[in-house]
């Protein structure tokens, strides 16, 4: 099936303008990549009601998939876990577990990230951090369970 992606920047600078947003950008060529369709993008600060009513449209433009990139980390700004477990049916906590486990071979501070996926709705939403090259690297680590993931979750009958 077609993966319908939507991709939201969560950072209070780069919504003011104060720098450019790279992550949604570096997110939308990864997705590109692999060969998903990049159906929404969005850019808003670290506000818990303005994360989850960006995640909520995106769901509502019909994708099935949704990558977000910031604030996962301890800074009392960073709220895009607390947002998104809010409006969660259910917490993946693999995502999570393996992005850590993975990155720490690359950046002891993998340690202070707190990425997860869950699912809202249908749509599975994976939380990514904030540093483009990292997220990208994150989203590589789990990749391989998200084709699956997104059939079960759209009812699509699958052989497992
Ligand atoms: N994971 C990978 N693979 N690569 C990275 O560069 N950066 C870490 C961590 N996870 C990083 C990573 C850093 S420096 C932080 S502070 C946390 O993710 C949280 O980032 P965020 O608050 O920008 O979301």
């Amino acid at each position: 099936m077609q993966i319908l992606t939507g991709i939201i920047t969560i950072s209070d600078r780069a919504s003011k303008g104060q720098y450019d947003d790279l992550g949604g950008p570096a997110l939308k060529q990864a997705a590109e990549g692999y060969a998903w369709k990049v159906a929404a993008e969005a850019l808003v600060p670290d506000e818990k009601r303005e994360i989850q009513r960006a995640v909520r449209e995106q769901i509502a433009k019909g994708c099935h998939l949704i990558l977000t990139t910031g604030g996962t980390g301890v800074a009392l700004r960073d709220v895009t876990p607390e947002a998104l477990r809010e409006i969660a049916v259910r917490e993946l906590p693999g995502f999570g577990e393996a992005m850590r486990m993975e990155s720490l071979k690359i950046t002891k501070n993998a340690i202070l990230s707190r990425n997860l996926a869950v699912v809202v709705d249908k749509t599975l939403v994976i939380c990514l951090p904030g540093k483009p090259s990292g997220a990208v690297e994150c989203l590589s680590f789990v990749v391989g369970a998200i084709p699956h993931c997104i059939e079960v979750l759209q009812e699509v009958p699958t052989s497992c």
